[in-house]
């Protein structure tokens, strides 16, 4: 079994990172500049979002984070974007999700400026990522596509099955790795909530990539030998080996799953840190204008 290590590979992109802005600030420019729109206290995403702006930090980029209340309107929180839309000096920026029940989350997506849209959400970019024209890809598909890229996985006619069908990860991965690319290929199979003889879907899998957000739902039996598995659900469940009485997993059963596959990526230091990256990636990809 060889783990994909995440936090190794998104370190060395960073670095790889990290050298651009450095040439770019030799030429003159300035660094390129993320900011986040989060509302509300939903400490989940506090955490996703302190980790965005810290990795800024890391490479080297300026960040803002915008913090707003959970009763803010709609109408405001518009306000805001377009601010963001127009502030010469953003070069991408992202609205964190969930939003609160009285926002309707895809008018604010569809707000964001497609060429400031780096986490890839607004309907142009999308319907451009299934139309294969070049465009911001969401961060967490992009850095899977990224990590098996760079352990050489061939993925070719491998059948692989994605388990959750969320805009952010599960439909994006699914249409991503089903394409003609040498990252692609597969023939995907989308399984969801309703999704019958799942446990059977899975045993033919070459591939499977969960984002269904449930602790220990692949297990021993559902997967059959030489699997790779990208796991990228983070679940927080409690454990009385930790200090703070919790600790963090993906939606497999790692301990009896894992002597099972040919790669897995673990929870944390897997999917995690190549999402936050690819973000960095795509801020990058904005300051350059490479989309424009
Ligand atoms: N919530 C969970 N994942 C994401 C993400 O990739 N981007 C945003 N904006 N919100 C999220």
């Amino acid at each position: 079994m060889i783990l994909l290590n995440g936090k190794k590979t998104s370190d060395l992109i960073k670095e790889e990172i990290s050298q651009e802005v450095l040439d770019i600030i030799k030429n003159g420019d300035r660094p390129p500049h993320l900011a986040a729109i989060l509302v509300g206290d939903n400490p989940a995403s506090l955490t996703y979002v302190s980790a965005k702006v810290k990795a800024c930090d890391k490479v080297g980029f300026q960040s803002s984070l915008i913090k707003l209340h959970h009763d803010v309107s709609e109408e405001d929180l518009i306000s805001h974007v377009d601010n963001l839309n127009k502030n010469v000096d953003i070069d991408g920026f992202i609205v964190q999700l969930p939003l609160p029940n009285h926002i309707n989350e895809k008018k604010i997506l569809e707000k964001i400026s497609p060429h400031k849209d780096v986490d890839g959400f607004h309907p142009i970019n999308f319907g451009k990522m299934c139309l294969d024209i070049p465009c911001f890809i969401p961060a967490t598909p992009f850095g899977i596509v990224e990590l098996l890229r760079r352990y050489n996985l061939d993925l070719d006619g491998k059948n692989c099955v994605v388990l959750g069908r969320s805009h952010i990860v599960g439909t994006p991965i699914s249409i991503l790795l089903s394409k003609n690319k040498k990252i692609g290929n597969c023939t995907v199979t989308l399984a969801h909530s309703k999704t019958k003889n799942i446990k059977h879907i899975c045993n033919n899998a070459d591939i499977i990539i969960s984002a269904i957000g449930k602790p220990n739902f692949i297990t021993e039996d559902m997967v059959k030998d030489g699997v790779v598995i990208v796991d990228v659900g983070i679940n927080r469940v409690k454990s009385n080996k930790t200090k703070s009485g919790w600790k963090l997993v993906g939606d497999v059963d790692f301990e009896n799953v894992s002597n099972k596959c040919s790669y897995i990526t673990p929870v944390p230091g897997g999917v995690g840190p190549m999402t936050i990256v690819s973000l960095l990636k795509n801020t990058l990809l904005a300051k350059k204008n490479v989309f424009s």
